[in-house]
């Protein structure tokens, strides 16, 4: 399952995502929004809380660059947000990162190329192996493990 939202600043793309999966019919969670005034933040919030409580495996956070909606993303313990707008990111930040959410934005890549990034990223598995131990070492930032 995927969960998807977006900003004002991102509507346009947000329709295009889940037309297209619609037509992969790949299942997801819309949190919206249509059009009306959003805060990045609470969208964030909202789409990382599905997948946190497991409800959905993946998510995808639109905004006008897709900065803001990484930046809040990354706050979430257990969020690995990565803002891609190139198709190499989106492939290596799910094999090195395991990255859990797609972050992109409507005012930065056409519409072609958000949809190809986005069938990369729900393509690509992590790669595990060296990489475990770095995503392990995220985990241990997230609660603390600053010194
Ligand atoms: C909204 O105007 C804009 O600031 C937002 O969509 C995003 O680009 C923030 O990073």
């Amino acid at each position: 399952m995927i969960v998807i939202g977006c900003d004002h600043a991102a509507v346009n793309l947000r329709r295009a995502v889940l037309a297209h999966l619609d037509e992969k019919q790949i299942p997801y969670i819309d949190m919206g929004t249509d059009g009306e005034a959003c805060d990045y933040p609470d969208m964030a919030k909202a789409v990382c809380g599905k997948i946190l409580s497991g409800e959905a495996e993946r998510g995808v956070l639109l905004c006008g660059t897709g900065i803001g909606m990484s930046i809040a993303a990354n706050k979430l313990p257990g969020i690995r947000a990565a803002c891609c707008s190139d198709s190499f990111s989106a492939r290596y930040t799910r094999l090195h990162n395991d990255a859990n959410v797609l972050c992109m934005g409507e005012r930065v890549i056409g519409q072609g190329l958000a949809l190809e990034l986005l069938d990369i990223f729900l393509a690509t598995p992590f790669e595990g192996g060296r990489h475990q131990k770095r995503v392990d070492l995220i985990r241990a930032l997230e609660k603390g493990d600053t010194e």
